[in-house]
């Protein structure tokens, strides 16, 4: 199971990314507003940051709606970098695009992903990530998981090489479960990777073996 970050934080990603764990970062436009970037210059260059920091894919999202400007967003974002990912939304329009990045060897992820449906068609395209928002669906009272393992399901059944990319991940369990589901890849807060550290018995046992040594020396 590939671990990507979903922020636009360089303190998070670099501590992520010394934890030696880090496979690659998600970012989206309100991650980098509430970074306080903003501007397209500035925008690039926090996503040449960050490739810099980490050594996976980094996923730079375009804010065209239409296929010939997604095209040319997303053109230009490859070129900044060979981590970079181009993420897409999934409308009509972005489908079209991520077909025609497919077709010319460029990565994308497909994002805003809500439905099974969706991912499937995803797929169909050539998308090297989908982005299923399980967060999202929790909050309104829908089975997130649910979603990861009709996905998952459906793409076994066809052998798609598009890869479960987990997001909107709000805490330690969802990676958990969406690893023994069996997503992909999970992209969620430092919070959540971290918890997965934490056991009270693990520091009690720490404690007492320390203790202990003490004890002897
Ligand atoms: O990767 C998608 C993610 O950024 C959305 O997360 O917490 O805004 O639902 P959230």
């Amino acid at each position: 199971m590939k671990f990507f970050i979903d922020t636009a934080n360089l303190d998070q990603i670099r501590e992520a990314q010394d934890l030696g764990v880090l496979d690659g970062v998600t970012t989206n436009p309100s991650l980098m507003a509430k970074e306080g970037i903003t501007g397209h210059e500035n925008i690039i260059n926090h996503y040449k940051a960050i490739c810099e920091i980490v050594d996976g894919d980094v996923s730079a999202e375009v804010i065209s709606t239409d296929y010939e400007g997604m095209v040319k967003e997303g053109e230009a974002l490859a070129k900044l970098h060979k981590q970079i990912v181009v993420k897409v939304p999934m409308i009509k329009d972005g489908i079209k695009a991520i077909k025609y990045f497919s077709d010319k060897g460029i990565k994308t992820n497909c994002t805003l992903v809500f439905s099974a449906g969706q991912a499937l068609l995803a797929a169909k395209a050539g998308a090297t990530y989908v982005s299923p928002f399980i967060g999202r669906l929790d909050d309104i009272s829908t089975d997130g998981l649910g979603l990861i393992q009709e996905i998952r399901l459906i793409y076994d059944n066809y052998g798609f090489e598009t890869q479960i990319l987990a997001a909107s991940i709000r805490h330690t369990m969802h990676i958990m479960d969406c690893a023994k589901i069996g997503a992909d890849v999970m992209t969620g807060p430092l919070k959540a990777i971290d918890g997965l550290m934490n056991h009270p018995l693990t520091d009690i046992g720490l404690a007492q073996f320390l203790a202990d040594f003490k004890k002897g020396n």
